[in-house]
């Protein structure tokens, strides 16, 4: 038996993300594996991805036919069970053979031929059972590590926890920035194939791409940048500067829109990791963008800026539909760290701000403990700052035709904005707005 493309490539990136701190969708758009056919790219995205959204689900049906602990197998056995197992229970158009003897091959591949005898008989009786609502609100929550569970529960209540599980368990959108408004994006991008986009639901400027797009020549040549709508509108609440700070700006999707709303700026990007900083340039081409290393804690910068993006580090718990592997990685003390991190990083920035300068404070995680917490803390450090009412901020920027979500309100919790997965159609984001009095 000869193992597909798709599924070495998915034995190997599920391998990494459980053996080093690399992010699957990373992985998955990194030049080995973009060299994928369409075809292949799709089934080991659907696989990878699959894998880590279910894997509690996944593991109990083999802790089921196993005579041993799903915790005492080999690695690359249990990855290999998994990505049977995923095919056989989610995938209908897989025929099971396939499945079944690819998995088998893929222990023998990893030299733990001792176990093919197991796997196989395994996943035969998988292969058999009829598997009743794979799909239904306790197996969503069942796909999360209790203690998140339980944290939204308390945060949102039951039945946006039950959204946000729900979401997260689906395939999310894949947006794009477009450069001209989306009623035409049919034709909008030269290099991709026409009836490839549908408008997008919060922005004007935001398209949603059906089917594959990182094969296409737009994609290659980076005129087409993959950013969720969310993460477009953050940047736009940034608005208009002279001197803009973007502190923690790798990769430099939100970078890339403040500097083409604001061709004028001297606009400063900045990063901890050198090659994270590298990549900044990549994305933002611009030449009024200045790319520099630096730890935003402790930066010495001898202007003051009118806007600053801090668009800090965080648990990232509003992006688990697309990063299904952080839900296993993060632990309930992760959040406590983070929070510190952030109001060190705020901190900073609030030093560096002018007069009647704003910063605009965001993360992608759902907890308030990143979130809310973090500004109470940082203004109780400073009173020269007030929080600006984000309500007047959407209000101005669909009177410019650029959001058009209508309902304002579900995008705000107080005087924040804030995006639920499952309540909006995007990841779940937060920004709040500081001004400097
Ligand atoms: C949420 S990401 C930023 C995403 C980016 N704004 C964008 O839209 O593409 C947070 C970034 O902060 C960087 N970072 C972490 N600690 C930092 C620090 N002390 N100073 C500056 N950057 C930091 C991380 O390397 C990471 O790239």
């Amino acid at each position: 038996v000869r193992v597909a493309p798709a599924r070495n490539a998915a034995f190997e990136i599920l391998m990494r993300v459980e053996t080093t701190d690399a992010y699957a969708s990373e992985l998955l758009h990194s030049s080995r594996f973009n060299r994928l056919s369409t075809t292949d790219h799709a089934l080991v995205t659907e696989l990878v991805m699959g894998v880590l959204r279910w894997r509690t689900i996944l593991d109990n049906q083999i802790a089921l036919r196993c005579s041993q602990p799903v915790a005492k197998l080999d690695r690359e056995v249990l990855i290999s069970l998994r990505i049977g197992t995923y095919q056989l229970m989610f995938l209908d158009r897989i025929p099971p053979h396939a499945a079944i003897n690819e998995s088998v091959e893929l222990v023998k591949q990893a030299r733990k031929k001792s176990a093919a005898g197991m796997v196989n008989a395994m996943l035969r009786k998988l292969a058999e059972t009829r598997f009743a609502q794979k799909a239904d609100a306790s197996n969503f929550r069942a796909a999360h590590p209790d203690w998140l569970v339980e944290r939204w529960k308390q945060t949102h209540g039951p039945v946006i926890a039950d959204k946000i599980c729900r979401y997260n368990q689906s395939v999310p959108p894949t947006a794009v920035r477009i450069n001209s408004n989306s009623a035409n994006v049919g034709t909008a991008v030269p290099g991709c194939p026409v009836g490839k986009f549908r408008p997008g639901h919060l922005l004007a400027n935001a398209a949603i791409v059906v089917g594959d797009v990182v094969q296409t020549v737009a994609a290659r040549e980076q005129r087409l940048i993959i950013q969720d709508e969310a993460s477009q509108l953050v940047a736009l609440l940034i608005g208009e500067g002279k001197n803009i700070l973007d502190c923690c700006a790798a990769p430099g999707g939100k970078g890339r829109i403040i500097a083409q709303q604001n061709p004028n700026a001297n606009i400063i990007a900045t990063d901890l990791h050198p090659h994270r900083a590298k990549l900044i340039r990549k994305l933002v081409t611009e030449p009024n963008v200045h790319v520099v290393a630096g730890d935003a804690r402790t930066m010495p910068f001898a202007t003051k800026f009118d806007r600053i993006l801090v668009d800090a580090p965080c648990s990232g718990t509003g992006t688990l539909a697309r990063n299904p592997d952080i839900k296993w990685r993060l632990n309930p003390q992760d959040i406590d760290r983070l929070q510190r991190y952030q109001i060190e990083i705020l901190t900073a920035a609030m030093k560096h701000t002018a007069q009647g300068g704003r910063i605009v404070y965001s993360t992608c995680s759902l907890e308030p403990e990143e979130n809310q917490q973090v500004l109470e803390r940082a203004i109780a450090a400073d009173s020269s700052f007030c929080v600006v009412d984000c309500k007047d901020e959407l209000r101005k920027l669909r009177d410019s035709g650029e959001l058009i979500w209508n309902d304002l309100d579900s995008l705000l919790i107080g005087r924040y904005v804030r995006t639920i997965p499952g309540l909006h159609p995007c990841d779940g984001l937060f920004a709040a707005i500081l001004q400097r009095e």
